[in-house]
Order: C-alpha cells, then structure tokens, then sequence
C-alpha cells in the first residue's frame, strides 16, 4: 500500500527539523513539493533547502505541484473550505497515481506542525476513503506557537492557567474575558488593533524562524499602532506576510493576591 508522512518541518528556520523528521524524508522515494505565488514560492524554498540539507538519498525523487486557491465568491466560509479540500484532495490523488507505484512512499514537508491549522491531514483523510489504496503518518514539528514564545522568552502559560488559540475572526469572543492568554494565528485584520483594555499585552512576531524575523511586545495601547504599520510595511516589501501573537492579561500568582 501507498504510504504517506505527513512531516512537520518547523516554522520557517531550516534547524527545526527533528532528527524524526530528516528519518523519514530519508526513507521516502517522492517528496512533494507545493508551489506557486510569493508566498508559496519564498516557502517553497525553505522547503528545497530543508531537502538539500538533509536529504542524502539520491534515489528521492522530487515533485512540484500547483496548489488550488480557495474559491469564496457566493459561499459561507465553510462552504469555501469544503470545496477547496475536495479541489486539493484530487490534487493528491493525482500525484499519488502519477507518481508512486502502490508500494512507494511519499513526503508532504508541513509547515510548523501537521495537527496545528493545517488541513493535509483531513485531506489525507478524504483521499483515503476513495479510491487510491493508502495508509499515512505523521512527524510532529514545532509550531509557530513555539517560534513565538520562543523569540519573546515567554512562558506559553501564566502558571496553572489556561491557553486559547484562536483566528483573528474570532478573538472579540474571547478575550479578554474567558482567556487570559490567547494566541492569534490566521489573522488578516489586525482584530488586536480593535481590542481596547488599558491592562492586556501583546507579544507579536512576522516571518519568525526566519532571516526576516520581526518580533514586537509590550502594552497593547502603547504598541498596537506600531505593530499596524510595521505589519503592513514588511507586508508590502516582502508581497505577503505571516504573523502570530499572544495577548496576555494578568500575571502569574495574581489570584493570590
Ligand atoms: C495555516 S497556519 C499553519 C500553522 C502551522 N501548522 C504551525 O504549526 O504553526 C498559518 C498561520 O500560522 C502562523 N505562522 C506560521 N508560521 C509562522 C511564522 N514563521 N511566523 C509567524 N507566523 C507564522 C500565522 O498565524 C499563519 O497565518
């Protein structure tokens, strides 16, 4: 049977690649590669230079594809999405049967790690209920989470209090209130500007990983601007951007008091 690993690569620095990770990329016969656009093509290569300097087999094979975009004209979100990894699973199936026998293995490079906002693997999902025989694993990888506290030297967590990761959509609903950290990923509207609380911090990292790496933190009121403008600034300048934040309100041991 076909068999696909599913392995995450880090957030964007090429060294957080787990030594289980550049095992199975060495145990592959396809890697396969997604590209296409700024984005994709400045991701692509982090990509490629993941496989130049880890991969030594010389019999992997490499293989490009084109991603599909997700359609959003007259549909609900989830609408868009379920189409778009219906487009993306046929995009695999065909990659599966043009490129490996049923007894070859295959690498997708995930970005950060598989299980964190990423789809491959539902899609693996869908895939497999048709008709290309498959099994599939998967190689945890460090998250963007992790780049961020990392960059900042934060702990994730105020001691023995919970964590809530959220989309800019959806971060009004709970924080502050219900979270005292929550962390901010797929965020194309700044929702952090819209937040107004005189106590809560933001700690804000662009590109992280990466040689590019932008990282900001302090009083949401005092940085909030800064952080606008940088962000649009560097979004200009590189064609796209990634950026993640953690808002924070309280401090450990303040229930204590
Ligand atoms: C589709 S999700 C993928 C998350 C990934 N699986 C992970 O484990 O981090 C993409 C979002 O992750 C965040 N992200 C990923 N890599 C990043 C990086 N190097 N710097 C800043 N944010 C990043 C951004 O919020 C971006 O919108």
């Amino acid at each position: 049977m076909r068999h696909i690993h599913i392995v995450g690569i880090g957030a964007g620095n090429p060294e957080h690649l787990t030594v289980q990770a550049i095992n199975a990329l060495n145990a592959v016969d396809v890697i396969f590669i997604p590209s296409k656009g700024a984005a994709k093509s400045e991701l692509a290569d982090v990509r490629r230079e993941i496989c130049q300097r880890y991969v030594a087999n010389p019999a992997t094979r490499y293989v490009e594809y084109e991603v599909p975009s997700r359609q959003t004209a007259d549909r609900s979100y989830m609408q868009s999405v379920d189409e778009w990894h219906d487009a993306i699973s046929a995009t695999y199936e065909r990659l599966f049967l043009d490129h490996l026998t049923e007894s070859q293995s295959a690498g997708f490079l995930v970005w950060g790690d598989p299980g964190l906002y990423d789809s491959t693997l539902r899609i693996l999902e869908r895939v497999a209920r048709g008709k290309v025989a498959l099994d599939y694993s998967v190689v945890p990888g460090i998250t963007s989470i992790q780049a961020l506290t990392a960059s900042h030297r934060i702990p994730l967590n105020l001691v023995g209090k919970p964590v809530q990761i959220t989309t800019g959509r959806r971060l009004a609903e709970s924080f502050p209130g219900i979270a005292e950290t929550a962390v901010v990923m797929l965020d194309g509207e700044q929702a952090f500007s819209k937040i107004d609380d005189p106590d809560a911090y933001i700690y804000w990292g662009a590109y992280l990983g990466t040689k590019d790496e932008i990282i900001i933190a302090g009083r949401l009121a005092d940085v909030s601007e800064r952080i606008v403008e940088t962000r649009a600034e560097a979004r200009t300048r590189h064609g796209w951007i990634m950026d993640i934040y953690l808002m924070r309100k309280g401090q450990d041991f303040d229930d204590l008091a």
